[in-house]
């Protein structure tokens, strides 16, 4: 069983994922992470996000490891687990502009891949119904207003200590989305076979039911 969900960032992406993973009993996998992980690296090397050049040659020196710890996903970059460390707002962008470096989603690909091979997952991310699993049973596009999606954005920021403000996480958030549906690889569109899903108005508990009856009604079909 292969889930997909696609969609900017702050749509409650990883939320309903989780839910409907203990409900279903799949493995999640969040790729953001991933992507966050290769991120954390270049900003400690002290490359810049814009220079390309500079973020394929931290590649060699990156390796990247995904195990599952209770249930939950932890990243090892180089056999140390990040935690919250890559949640950081600056990370999110620095994960923004290494996703865009067609040698960062090779580099990631078979990661991705190895773990849906090994286990049924519903898996979120920004290209995973287009591109990682175009064979996935079910596809998501969730999107939700842009205030709404800053509105969770900055409250899961500050619920995590971090003193963030709605009108920054708003223009940052905005400024990523742009970034990730607009470069040339694998851009955060829904795939032709999706389904969209406006979540606005819906709680995660109400969003994840509709995941699971469409699930369900692929499943009988
Ligand atoms: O889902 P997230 O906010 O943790 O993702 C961080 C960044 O990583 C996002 O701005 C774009 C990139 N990303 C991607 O390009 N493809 C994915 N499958 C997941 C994330």
């Amino acid at each position: 069983m292969q889930i997909a969900i696609d969609g900017p960032s702050g749509a409650g992406k990883s939320s309903v994922a989780k839910v409907v993973a203990a409900k279903m009993g799949l493995v999640y996998v969040d790729t953001g992470a991933l992507y966050r992980t290769v991120g954390y690296y270049v900003r400690e090397a002290g490359v810049a996000r814009e220079d390309a050049a500079g973020i394929v040659a931290c590649l060699p020196h990156i390796e990247i490891e995904v195990r599952y710890e209770n249930g939950a996903q932890h990243v090892y970059l180089n056999g140390e687990d990040l935690g919250d460390r890559i949640r950081e707002p600056e990370i999110s962008m620095y994960a923004s502009a290494v996703s865009a470096v067609p040698d960062v989603r090779g580099f990631l690909l078979d990661t991705q891949r190895n773990i849906a091979a090994k286990n049924s997952v519903i898996m979120d991310g920004r290209d995973i119904g287009t591109v990682i699993l175009p064979n996935a049973e079910v596809k998501i596009f969730l999107t939700a207003s842009d205030e709404a999606r800053a509105r969770r954005r900055t409250s899961e920021l500050q619920a995590k200590g971090l003193d963030v403000k709605f009108e920054d996480v708003l223009r940052e958030m905005r400024e990523r989305d742009h970034n990730d549906s607009h470069r040339e690889i694998a851009p955060a569109i829904a795939a032709k076979d999706a389904v969209l899903l406006d979540n606005s108005n819906m709680t995660v508990e109400e969003t994840a039911n509709a995941v699971i009856a469409l699930a369900r009604k692929t499943l009988e079909a």
